[in-house]
């Protein structure tokens, strides 16, 4: 067990590269014109990706990542949920979409158009369900979107950070692809993230993806903030009974072995599915409803963590 003070700087240096190709609105934003650096101040050819410097966001008071150690476990569900539960709360919400191999953070929002380019040149989020909102998806053709090369995936997470105007927000929330790859990675050295979120679904099988994700964060020295349990038990939409489906408090379980909170169980339940299918979160559509107060629940705990790490400056991390 170790601590780590909050906003401790230890991520790696490494190099980014600039070629960020996509949208043809988005194109202009690349490079230096963003940055502000004129063409004499350009390093000569050879120095062309800079030493990494971190990107330090000082109107977004929490940067919080949401993972998990393997896909389709509802990381972009809860992503979603979660910051509109945190925006009905009170607090300025943003939501980046990070998946560059499936960013679905649009669709779940309900969004079909591209963002705007401001006179800075600056992308200029898109606002849903007061959410401000930008994907990575917004910056590579659908069909492009699994083959990113290294130093492009890097430079489009930076630019998603750096180079929209976020304003003041409470909470930034960044939904991850599945796993422990590049993303993380790229996102750790930008920024210095103030934790990490891992989502996971209550089997035994999820351990081993809990322990990995888990294990990364620690790697790249980033605090995990919970553990949130989804698809938990089947709750009866005509005589509200709970049926556990898989295995009973797993997530409970696991975060009682890594030692970190507990944030909460969400049902599984078809209108969370639906609701993400169209395009308006359930906590959007049915504030009133029992799996928006399940995600309430997490929102209040997620809050109760970060009251807990102001207070006393440092976080545990394993
Ligand atoms: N609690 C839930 N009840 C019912 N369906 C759910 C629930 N959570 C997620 N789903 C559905 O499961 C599918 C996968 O969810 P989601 O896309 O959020 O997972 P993910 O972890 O982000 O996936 P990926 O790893 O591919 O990014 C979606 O169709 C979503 O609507
Ligand atoms: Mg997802």
């Amino acid at each position: 067990m170790r601590f780590l003070k909050k906003g401790d700087d230890k991520k790696p240096k490494s190099q980014s590269g600039s070629e960020t190709k996509g949208h043809p609105d988005l194109k202009v934003i690349s490079g230096s014109q963003i940055s502000g650096q004129q063409p004499q101040q350009q390093p000569p050819p050879q120095q062309q990706q800079p030493q990494q410097q971190n990107i330090t966001l000082p109107n977004i008071k929490y940067k919080i990542a949401v993972a998990s150690g393997k896909g389709g476990v509802g990381k972009s569900t809860v992503a979603t949920n979660l910051a509109i539960s945190l925006a009905n709360a009170g607090g300025a919400v943003g939501l980046m979409d990070a998946d560059a191999y499936g960013p679905s953070i649009p669709t779940m929002m309900g969004i079909q158009e591209q963002p705007k380019v401001s006179p800075e040149r600056k992308l200029i989020p898109l606002v849903r369900h007061n959410i401000k909102l930008m994907s990575i998806g917004f910056m590579v053709p659908e069909e492009q979107a699994m083959i990113w090369r290294g130093p492009m995936l890097h430079s489009s997470i930076r630019q998603l950070l750096s180079d929209v105007e976020w304003g003041e927000l409470d909470y930034l929330i960044i939904d991850l692809p599945p796993g422990t790859g590049d993303v993380a990675l790229s996102l750790t050295q930008a920024i210095p993230l103030t934790g990490a979120l891992i989502v996971t679904t209550p089997q035994d099988v999820a351990l081993a993806d809990v322990r990995r994700g888990v294990a990364m964060f620690e790697r790249l020295g980033v605090p995990i903030l919970g553990i949130i349990e989804n698809m938990s038990y089947f709750l009866c939409p005509h005589c509200n009974e709970k049926t556990e489906i898989f295995r009973k408090d797993g997530g409970k379980n696991t975060s009682e072995r890594f030692g970190v909170a507990f944030l909460g169980q969400i049902p599984l339940d078809a209108e969370v599915c639906t609701a993400g299918d169209i395009g308006v979160p359930i906590v959007a559509g049915h504030p009133e409803s029992p799996q928006s107060e399940a995600f309430g629940v997490v929102a209040q705990e997620l809050e109760t963590v970060l009251e807990e790490s102001d207070d006393e400056d440092e976080l545990t991390i394993l």
